[in-house]
């Protein structure tokens, strides 16, 4: 029998998940220059990026046609999916047609996974508009829609051709979204980088006026570690500390159980929850516990968890892509500025944890 990879079999060339990042109005030329080279172009927005950031991009490019969903978590679904293919299908959309999606995380996830289906696979580039598609969602090449609430529960991995960022789209950005999309930025110096998080201390308030750079020190840790490890067989999954919680409260907030939160806001409480769990397992100590919560109390406006969301919450941890065998894992600090993934935690310490997050959010 002949062996994947041998001489005679080429293994599968799967395209790259670390697509090339281009800054400001160079990046904006280079798409110029690009377009031509593929059959037809397509624009996939969101009803506020097509208002505001539509019609900077709208001069770079030849003829198109522009699909815009609404805005929110809620377009992250099938119906919109499909909305997306029926858009490419008008335009005749061929192997060599490009989709570019200008938006937050939201278009960018439902645009990468649209395109990477469609006829088995289309060209896309990202075009991100939110801090938190600029700092985190547009680099890795995962792209997922969600399913009966599930946050991402159907998806793929495959990297856009290109992703164009340019920091003018955040002038229209509300200010909620960006110090929502921070939550990522805080989040890769906490797994990677203590000094970082000795910087981000300092800071008065979020983001600070030099975002840009922030940015790229982003792009650069997320980057290496998807290089590492492109489609998330263990060391990836560090970029997941404080999702497993945070995803959970996201799609409960979806629910309409409580106020609801952006990624970001969901993600900061999560990792705070997460941190109360790694104290739990001696893998934190309290100081390093203290300067986390106190940070992102200080920051962000932490949702408390009535203790009618945990079940609904339980269940959405349990679906986790990271648990196995029903075993719920999660990717915890094992100090500040690492991070260690298959920490092992039951139902009952998960409940410790947010029992122990609420009662230090209530004190003074
Ligand atoms: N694929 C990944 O690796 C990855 C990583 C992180 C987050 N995500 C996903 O990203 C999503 C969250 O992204 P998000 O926070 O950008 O949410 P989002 O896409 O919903 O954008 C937030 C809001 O800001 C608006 N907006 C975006 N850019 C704007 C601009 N320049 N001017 C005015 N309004 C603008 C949007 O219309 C929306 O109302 C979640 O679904 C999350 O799961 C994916």
């Amino acid at each position: 029998m002949r062996r994947p990879g041998s001489k005679s079999e080429p293994v599968l060339k799967m395209p790259a998940l670390t697509s090339r990042v281009r800054y400001g109005k160079a990046g904006l030329d280079w798409l110029r220059k690009q377009c031509p080279s593929y059959t037809s172009v397509t624009v996939l927005a969101d009803r506020n990026t097509a208002r505001n950031c539509y019609p900077v991009i709208r001069s770079y490019l030849p003829a198109h046609r522009l699909v815009a969903v609404p805005a929110g978590e809620r377009s992250k679904d099938l119906a919109a999916c499909q909305r997306v293919w029926r858009a490419l299908v008008t335009q005749r959309a061929d192997r060599k047609a490009l989709l570019i999606n200008v938006g937050g995380g939201v278009v960018c996830d439902l645009g990468g996974f649209a395109a990477s289906t469609f006829k088995r696979g289309i060209p896309f580039i990202h075009v991100p508009t939110s801090l938190m598609a600029q700092a985190d969602a547009a680099i890795g090449g995962k792209n997922a829609i969600n399913l009966d609430g599930q946050k991402n529960a159907v998806g793929v991995f495959r990297g856009a051709e290109a992703v164009i960022i340019h920091d003018r789209f955040l002038e229209t950005l509300p200010a909620r979204q960006l110090t929502s999309g921070f939550a990522e930025v805080i989040k890769h110096a906490l797994i990677s980088d203590a000094g970082t998080f000795d910087r981000l201390e300092r800071l008065d308030s979020i983001p600070p006026g030099n975002v840009l750079s922030w940015i790229r020190f982003s792009i650069r840790i997320k980057s290496a570690i998807v290089s590492a490890d492109p489609y998330e067989q263990e060391r990836r999954r560090v970029l997941n500390f404080g999702h497993t919680a945070g995803h959970a409260l996201e799609a409960v907030s979806l629910g309409r159980k409580m106020k609801v939160l952006t990624h970001g806001e969901a993600v900061a409480a999560g990792m705070v929850i997460e941190s109360h769990a790694a104290y739990r397992q001696g893998m934190i100590t309290h100081g390093q516990l203290t300067r986390i919560t106190s940070f992102m109390a200080t920051h962000f406006a932490l949702p408390a968890v009535r203790k009618q969301n945990y079940a609904g919450m339980l269940r959405h941890m349990a679906q986790d892509k990271k648990n196995i065998r029903g075993k719920m894992r999660l990717s915890l600090l094992h100090g500040i500025g690492t991070c260690r993934t298959g920490c092992v935690i039951s139902r009952q310490e998960m409940v410790q944890a947010l029992d122990a997050y609420n009662r230090k959010l209530n004190q003074p």
